[in-house]
């Protein structure tokens, strides 16, 4: 349809020497030319963005860096942070603006740097204006830019706080909040106002305002996973979305209304994408809490493990796809979703891609969020756990193509040797596995296969527009989920009948006759409609307890009448004000062998290259091996990895994210191994590609962490002097 490439050669080489502004110009000009519909306008060189360029495609054009010169590539510049500990990690992917780069420390200390030399401009430390006692703050996986006329500013989290400093000075911007400083469990719910907040992501900027999620804890004592947006010259909050609906709103119908105000999650943990042309938000979700066993949220859930689309500008739902109904696996949205332009059947279309934990992407038109490859039901099995009602369907994706595999059976076992075998064997004697939807019970683990780090992971994904290649890393390792009852749930009705009425009617439920009469068999006498009347109103000298929740009333009157241990589901509230999940997964577990070896035969990490013209793979190879098997033998393996690619116009793919401790690039074409580089620690984060005066420069930061050494090392990339042009 479209008569000229959105892409051509020429353009991309005249992106690195000429102005951004010809560039532009011929851009418009073409697409005006060529195509009906209104083409990506998209600066590929400006990677001020979390996911490179605005579209979080992590491509870039520079193309000085090709597949000829690659392996000439050498450090350019190292930056070292000093505040690295034990196990500390840097999941940053530092952002680039008017040749300063943006990035944050392990202990979340913010910084800047020339981005040619790697010369500190300023460093801010958060916990300077925060305390000592705020000094946990998780991981901070990148920072925001926004600039007005002369205020430029970089709004980053730190825990529960999101902050904005002087992109400048690093001076706190002191009319931003409190002094440069809001918290972010401000206007959530004022009842579970001390949870776990981390915010993580950074938000992403739409005009004035910053949109931003949080990671929250997995439990039942989660927050709820409001989406927020900020305004960024105030800290003024400007609109929420409801990712868990109140009364009224959409979607409120998928829970069970006696629970869902203390449900949390849902959250937006993974970072978002905003498609500045239309003005909508892309957002994806995790799972509701707690994650394992849904007892108390009965329903599909929305909008837990969806995509959702709002209008930037209100905070509006404008459409939503749900990846996971009534997750019950920990089966979060993992990644920031990607926008791509694609051509099917001769139409160009504007979509978004969502790589999934479970191996999938989903493709979904941007304005209307239709699948682009029919996304089908398909019956799942059902869970036996008491209390637990999954969903009977759950929703397949006919194309792309998966990026893995996607059921680890008998031939999947580690074989490697049969010491390692035995020992997985062992394991696996009393586990189900063979179904990625295999839901948890409470008499054998389940084997949980893509696991709960992915498939895809928080790197996020590339996509090249040139060749409408979509780019995606991937851990292939099974995980163990093992369920076990909660010793305390029988008695949770009992803890809040002796909290609230036990002083009275006495802990046997005896009463203390004649003034106070027995409970023990009000079920003859009351039904659960008449008892809670009489709960809410009171009698006589009986109090009235209009003040406890519509839920734990009904927790009170379940206990009295005797209907809350027939496993008829129905949860309990524990002293704390918290529900108690009725069984409690035992912990994140892979299947290992005692030497730490991944329980199923290689490869254990994956690189793919999707094809986007037809959802089939381009290629798929290992990423990364294991030094110790390498060393006999046993080559290309794959290895787990955390961080994603950026692939250029050069004509490469570049990536770290391996336990390995290295980082590649591949022919982004076939895949093949071009180059690769030791770096001082694990490099589990997505690099930064940019420009400065004349030279491109791929930057990586090596934190290290999980399970590997720890780093505090940003390494810069560039060819040598003679090499540049
Ligand atoms: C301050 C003491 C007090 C507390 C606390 C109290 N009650 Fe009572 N309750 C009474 C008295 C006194 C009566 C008798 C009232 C009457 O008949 O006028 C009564 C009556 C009742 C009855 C009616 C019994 C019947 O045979 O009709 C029920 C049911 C009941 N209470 C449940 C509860 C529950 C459940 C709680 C805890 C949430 C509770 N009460 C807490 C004092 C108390």
């Amino acid at each position: 349809m479209c008569a000229i490439h959105p892409f051509d050669k020429t353009q991309n080489q005249s992106l690195l020497r000429g102005t951004k502004r010809s560039f532009l110009i011929l851009l418009g000009l073409i697409s005006s030319l060529a195509c009906q519909s209104p083409r990506s306008q998209t600066d590929y060189t400006d990677w001020s963005y979390y996911g490179g360029p605005e579209d979080g495609s992590r491509y870039s054009s520079l193309s000085q860096i090709t597949k000829e010169n690659v392996t000439q590539l050498e450090v350019a510049w190292t930056y070292r942070t000093g505040d690295a500990t034990e196990r500390s990690q840097i999941q940053c992917q530092p952002i680039v603006k008017n040749g300063i780069l943006y990035g944050s420390t392990p202990s979340l200390n913010i910084f800047a740097l020339d981005a040619a030399t790697g010369t500190e401009i300023w460093r801010f430390d958060p916990f300077e204006v925060l305390g000592g006692e705020n000094s946990w703050a998780g991981t901070n996986r990148g920072v925001s830019y926004w600039e007005k006329g002369e205020d430029k500013r970089i709004l980053f989290g730190a825990g529960n706080w999101l902050m904005a400093v002087d992109a400048q000075t690093g001076n706190p911007i002191s009319n931003f909040g409190q002094n440069g400083k809001l918290d972010l469990r401000e206007n959530l719910d004022p009842e579970r106002k001390d949870f776990l907040i981390v915010a993580n992501a950074p938000g992403v900027v739409y005009h004035d305002l910053l949109i931003i999620g949080m990671r929250l804890s997995e439990g039942l004592d989660a927050a709820p996973g409001h989406i927020r947006a900020y305004h960024i010259e105030t800290g003024e909050l400007e609109w929420t979305f409801h990712t868990i609906p109140k009364e009224g709103e959409l979607g409120h119908e998928t829970w069970d209304p006696a629970y869902i105000n203390q449900i949390g999650g849902a959250n937006n943990w993974a970072g978002m994408v905003v498609d500045y042309s239309r003005g909508i938000v892309f957002v994806p979700t995790g799972s509701a809490t707690y994650d394992f066993w849904g007892g108390y949220r009965h329903g599909d859930n929305l909008f837990a493990n969806s995509l959702i689309a709002l209008d930037a500008k209100t905070g509006e739902r404008i459409w939503h796809f749900q990846g996971v109904h009534h997750d019950i696996w920990d089966r979060d949205f993992p990644s920031p979703p990607t926008l791509i332009r694609i051509q099917k059947d001769g139409q160009w279309i504007d979509a978004v891609a969502q790589p999934s934990k479970q191996g999938y992407t989903f493709v979904l038109n941007r304005e209307t969020g239709e699948p682009v490859w029919p996304i089908e039901e398909r019956p799942v099995p059902q869970s036996t756990l008491p209390g637990e009602k999954t969903s009977p369907t759950q929703p397949i994706p006919t194309l792309p193509e998966p990026f893995m595999s996607l059921i680890f059976e008998e031939e999947d076992i580690l074989n490697l040797k049969p010491t390692w075998e035995a020992d997985i064997r062992n394991q696996l004697k009393n586990a189900l596995y063979g179904d990625m939807w295999l839901p948890p019970n409470a008499e054998e683990p389940i084997i949980l296969f893509p696991g709960m780090d992915g498939g895809a992971e928080w790197g996020g994904a590339a996509f090249d527009p040139e060749t409408q290649t979509f780019y995606v890393n991937a851990n292939q390792i099974p995980w163990i989920i093992e369920m076990s009852p909660n010793t305390d749930f029988e008695n949770v009705g009992k803890s809040a009948y002796t909290n609230y009425c036990g002083n009275c009617h006495g802990l046997e439920r005896r009463g203390n006759l004649p003034a106070i009469p027995d409970l023990i068999q009000i079920n003859q006498k009351y039904t659960p409609d008449s008892l809670d009347q009489l709960l809410q109103k009171g009698r006589g000298a009986m109090p009235a307890f209009d003040y406890l929740s519509q839920e734990t009333r009904k927790v009170l009157v379940d206990y009295l009448m005797g209907t809350l241990e027939e496993g008829n589901k129905k949860e309990l509230e524990s002293a704390s004000s918290h529900l108690n999940p009725r069984y409690y997964m035992k912990g994140y577990k892979k299947l290992l062998t005692q030497e730490g070896l991944y329980g199923s035969n290689p490869p254990w990490g994956l690189l793919t290259a999707l094809d986007m013209q037809t959802g089939l793979k381009k290629w798929q190879i290992p990423l990364g091996e294991i030094d110790s098997l390498a060393a006999q033998g046993l080559k290309n393996t794959g290895i787990e990895n955390y961080g994603g690619p950026v692939v250029t116009a050069g004509g490469l793919l570049f990536i770290a994210a391996t336990k390995d401790e290295k980082i590649r690039a591949f022919d982004k074409d076939t895949g093949e191994l071009l180059w690769q580089a030791n770096l001082p620690a694990a490099g589990h984060a997505t690099p930064a590609m940019y420009e400065k005066d004349g030279k491109q420069f791929l930057v990586i930061a090596c934190g290290g962490g999980k399970g590997t050494k720890s780093g505090d090392a940003y390494v810069a990339f560039a060819l040598p002097e003679n090499l540049k042009d």
